[in-house]
């Protein structure tokens, strides 16, 4: 485990330094009346076709384009005065949805086209080529596809051009150096590959080149040099590599150099703050740079931000960075600085000066010496403070309190010794606390109950004694504690393992604990790993254990555990890791844990059980358990040795065992005998599908992922980029993203947390998740509860990603892509899979899900079409006890054995629903959504 929010300066960086690029302000104001006359009556025409390319117009801004007035009154349509031809096509932000229709050429006087924050798809047309009077072009922000087209270049008036967030691909083309007067070229976050042309180095008016966030490569062409007005050079996020061109450093003009995370290598020039007066932003952290930092870089007096993390940077940190008086960021961890000694850190002495300092990281550097004094001197605008990772020993500085804005803390794996300061209680914006690894003695301080904003809690190898302070218990954020190894005594407080917000792990391991674990651990029902082994734990193993639905990992291995393994383990259906050893456990091995779909280490060893080992699930497999030194354990597969167990209870167990499936088979015929004309039904696919819906046996592979982190989410889909954003909704962003060694393609949905009601909608979705499994429900993989790079909450889930689009597109077809419809058995087949799903939530789980939101949005084809309800984002789980139903936020189960389903009920209603599906979708396929037949029939049954 480890913190993936503290260590992130990189990643920060490089996202921040893309967003201020990205919010460039417009520049143009006033254009001059064009002088040659032309006919004007073209224009109305062009731009009537540009308004047949555009299919959807949610705001209604093109219904003033009509005949019954003068072109240029139409919205945001400007003219000339004199001439009456268009010169400004402004229509940004309008929700637009269709393409550029190339007609757009003929608008010959067009100085400026603003399409942005739209969603207009297909290719820049390449008649823009003929708009030589062209000045500013802006479609930033939508879906365009195809390559940048190299007519452009005819457009040599062009001042502006913004192509960012876009589907883009090829090449930067190379007659670029056509734009004699380009002053902003902006293309980042889109695919582009190749390298970057010499030719840039014709641009001789430009001032802001920004291509974050592509797929660009090789150097950057020291022609750059030529460019004596640039101000901006923003290549973050590509693959660009060998050293910066020596002549970028002669440019007097740059402001900000954003190349973080390329291969870039070689050295700063030393005097690199001499020659670059006016830098802003040097932000060149994941790369390979190496070399001492320039001491002259202190010069550059108006740097704001000074991130040279994650690189191999050497030798002592500049001592007079204090002159650099605007710095908010300060950022140069993960390096090779420092020499351990007693000196590295008086660096620190001059930043007493810089008033507005936000963000300082020296982690996981060289740095020796203990804290010096002046770590009290600085501002308390402090937010983030990353330290560990060095060589400081000495005491934790009581004077850190001071830093109330702290939101990150990290002092880990240091040499920290003595107690920690009970005004720690005073950082009460903290989130993130880690102080690992280091030599810290005396208790933890009841005041960390103060905390209230902790998210992740680090204090494990350590030497805390005295007992867990029950305060903890107010951190009502606190989703990660780790305490292990330390030598901490007493009982574990019921406060703690009552914090229901413990997601992802809570562990006590290697302490000296005594006493039960309170049953109040059942609390922990968002909880995905949870270890106390080697500890003095006695008493039984709480049975409300198996109320922690989302455990995966849990060890209770190295304690005195008595009594028996409770059964109630089974219902753990996401278990992965069980290690029961070295404790005093008898009774049998709950013949259920072989029904745990994922797990896949089980051991019990070096305890008192008896009984029949199990043969099935996990137990099918030598290597994935350990059952030794249990002298009364017979049975199991034939790998582990173990006596034979006495053959009368086996046939008893067997007799029984067929008479009650005689029974039940019996039944079955009766009822399916009776039924059969209303089977006819499926008779198409009943050789594929039942209509009683069962786990299918593909939703039991156990080819699971652990627990994701948001690093993992981040890098899985190149930074939540727009490429592979396939949808949103109000609640949440679903993107497309690649995850684990095996490249698993999965949907991620980012939770918008600064929704209202989106954190509601997503503990919903969790708890109606949680256990569900069927074959046309959208199958959760996982979910990431944790901290976004800037420090905010962020979660999302992680589903299978299901390839055919949703049914909305399907049936929202246009004329020309008519090979989208869907013929009349794929229809029936929808409804079918749409019926099965709702019939599985409302009859078979415990209590009923209703999905409540149920519309062909959220209902997902796969490339065998088959149908996939998703989206549980507004679902209900309902308590049906006295027959009113009721919200309720318990979790649920599968209610009796998988596949059962009260029949009395559940079948005329999956009739009634199946045919009024039928109807919808053959009939109206446009008008109506499934929702409203939905609602009505489900009304009706409750
Ligand atoms: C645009 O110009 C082309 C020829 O350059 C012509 O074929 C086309 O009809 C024109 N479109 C409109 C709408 O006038
Ligand atoms: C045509 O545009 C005018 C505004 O310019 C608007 O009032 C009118 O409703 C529009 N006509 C149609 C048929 O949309
Ligand atoms: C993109 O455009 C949409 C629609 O106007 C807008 O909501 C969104 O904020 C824009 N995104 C960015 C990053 O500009
Ligand atoms: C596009 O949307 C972003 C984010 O909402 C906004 O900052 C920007 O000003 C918008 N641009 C235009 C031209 O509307
Ligand atoms: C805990 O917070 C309160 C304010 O809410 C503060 O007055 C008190 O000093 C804090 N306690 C400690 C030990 O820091």
């Amino acid at each position: 485990m480890k913190l993936h929010q503290l260590n992130i300066s990189a990643y920060y960086s490089m996202y921040l330094q893309v967003i201020i690029l990205f919010s460039s302000s417009y520049l143009w104001s006033q254009f001059a009346i064009p002088t040659n006359a032309l006919g004007s009556e073209g224009d109305g025409l062009a731009l009537l076709e540009f308004k047949r390319g555009i299919v959807s117009d949610p705001f209604g801004v093109l219904r003033s384009w009509n005949d019954s007035t003068d072109f240029c009154n139409w919205k945001g349509v400007t003219c000339s005065r004199r001439h009456k031809r268009v010169t400004v096509l402004s229509l940004y932000e309008h929700n637009l949805q269709g393409s550029i229709s190339p007609h757009i050429g003929n608008l010959s006087f067009l100085k400026l086209i603003d399409l942005s924050n739209n969603s207009f798809s297909g290719e820049i047309p390449k008649e823009v080529g003929q708009l030589f009077r062209l000045q500013y072009f802006y479609l930033t922000n939508n879906t365009l596809t195809g390559e940048i087209p190299a007519q452009l270049s005819n457009c040599s008036e062009l001042r502006e051009i913004d192509f960012a967030r876009n589907r883009l691909a090829g090449r930067i083309p190379s007659e670029l150096g056509y734009f004699a007067k380009l002053e902003l070229f902006q293309l980042g976050a889109n695919n582009l590959t190749g390298r970057v042309p010499t030719s840039i180095g014709n641009l001789s008016s430009l001032v802001h080149f920004s291509v974050p966030y592509n797929n660009l490569e090789g150097n950057i062409p020291k022609e750059i040099g030529h460019l004596k007005s640039l101000s901006i050079l923003a290549v973050a996020a590509n693959k660009f590599s060998g050293e910066l061109p020596s002549s970028l450093y002669n440019l007097s003009s740059i402001t900000i150099i954003s190349t973080a995370s390329n291969h870039f290598n070689g050295t700063l020039p030393a005097n690199i703050g001499l020659t670059l007066p006016n830098l802003e932003w040097l932000a060149i952290s994941s790369n390979e740079l190496s070399g001492p930092i320039p001491i002259s870089l202190s010069n550059a007096s108006k740097l704001q931000a000074v991130v040279l993390s994650t690189n191999n940077f050497v030798g002592a940190v500049p001592r007079d960075l204090g002159k650099l008086v605007d710095l908010w960021w300060l950022g140069f961890g993960s390096n090779y600085l420092g020499s351990n000694s007693s000196d590295d850190l008086n660096f620190l002495t001059s930043l007493k000066n810089i008033s507005q300092l936000q963000i300082l990281d020296f982690g996981g550097n060289q740095f020796g010496g203990v804290l010096p004094a002046s770590i009290a001197n600085l501002s308390t605008t402090l937010t983030k403070l990353f330290l560990g990772g060095n060589q400081i020993s000495g005491f934790v500085p009581t004077i850190l309190e001071k830093y109330t804005n702290l939101r990150v803390l990290d002092m880990a794996r240091n040499l920290f010794t003595g107690v920690i300061p009970s005004s720690f209680g005073m950082l009460q914006n903290v989130q993130g606390m880690d102080l690992r690894k280091n030599k810290l003695f005396g208790e933890i301080p009841s005041s960390f109950g103060n905390l209230t904003q902790l998210i992740e809690l680090y204090l494990s190898e350590n030497m805390f004694n005295g007992s867990i302070p029950s305060s903890i218990g107010n951190c009502k954020y606190l989703q990660y504690l780790d305490i292990s190894q330390n030598n901490l005594t007493g009982a574990i407080p019921k406060e703690v393992t009552d914090l229901s917000s413990l997601s992802l792990l809570l562990n006590l391991s290697y302490n000296s604990l005594s006493g039960n674990l309170p049953v109040e651990v059942g609390n922990l029902k968002n909880i995905n790993a949870l270890d106390v082994s080697e500890n003095n734990l006695v008493g039984e193993i709480p049975t409300t254990i198996g109320d922690c639905k989302s455990l995966e990992y849990l060890n209770l291995q190295g304690n005195s555990f008595q009594g028996v393994i409770p059964s109630s383990l089974a219902s753990l259906k996401g278990l992965s890791h069980l290690d029961l050893s070295h404790n005093k456990l008898s009774g049998n091995i709950p013949k259920d844990l072989q029904t745990l779909p994922f797990l896949v280490y089980f051991n019990a060893s070096f305890n008192e059980l008896e009984g029949e080992v199990p043969t099935k699930g996990v137990f099918r497999n030598a290597s994935s358990i350990s059952v030794m030194e249990n002298s009364k354990l017979c049975g199991g597969i034939p790998e582990l040795q173990l006596p034979a167990c006495t053959t009368a209870r086996a046939t008893k167990h067997g007799l029984s065992h067929s008479l009650k499936l005689a029974i039940i088979i019996s039944c079955v015929v009766l009822v399916l005998l009776t039924l059969a004309s209303f089977l006819a039904l499926y008779s198409k696919r009943n050789s594929k599908k039942k209509p009683s819906p069962m786990l299918s046996t593909k939703d039991l592979e156990p080819g699971h992922l652990p627990k994701v982190s948001y690093k993992m989410l981040y890098e899985g889909t190149a930074g939540f980029s727009l490429d592979n954003l396939v949808g949103s909704g109000s609640f949440g962003s679903v993107y497309r993203g690649i995850l684990g060694q095996d490249e698993r393609v999965v949907a991620i949905k980012v939770i918008h947390l600064q929704q209202s009601g989106a954190s509601k909608s997503f503990m919903s979705e969790c708890m109606a998740l949680r256990n569900i499994r069927h074959r046309n429900l959208v199958k959760i993989i996982t979910s990431c509860s944790s901290l976004d790079y800037q420090g905010n909450e962020f979660k999302a889930l992680v589903f299978e990603f299901i390839a055919n689009s949703s049914l909305e597109e399907w049936l929202h077809v246009d004329g020309e892509n008519s090979s989208r419809n869907l013929n009349f058995l794929q229809r029936l087949s929808v409804a079918i899979d749409v019926a099965s799903a709702l019939q599985y939530l409302h009859f078979e789980c415990e209590p009923p899900v209703i999905h409540c939101d149920l519309k062909p949005s959220n209902i997902l084809l796969d490339n065998d079409m088959v149908a996939h309800v998703g989206d549980f984002g507004l679902a209900r789980i309902l308590s049906t006890t006295n027959g009113i139903p009721r919200s309720q936020t318990s979790t649920i189960g599968l209610k009796g054995s998988i596949g059962y389903a009260a029949p009395g009920r559940s079948l005329p209603f999956f009739l009634i629903f199946f045919l009024e599906l039928l109807k919808i979708l053959s009939i109206y396929p446009r008008k109506h959504t499934i929702q409203k037949a939905h609602k009505n029939l489900f009304c009706f049954f409750f």
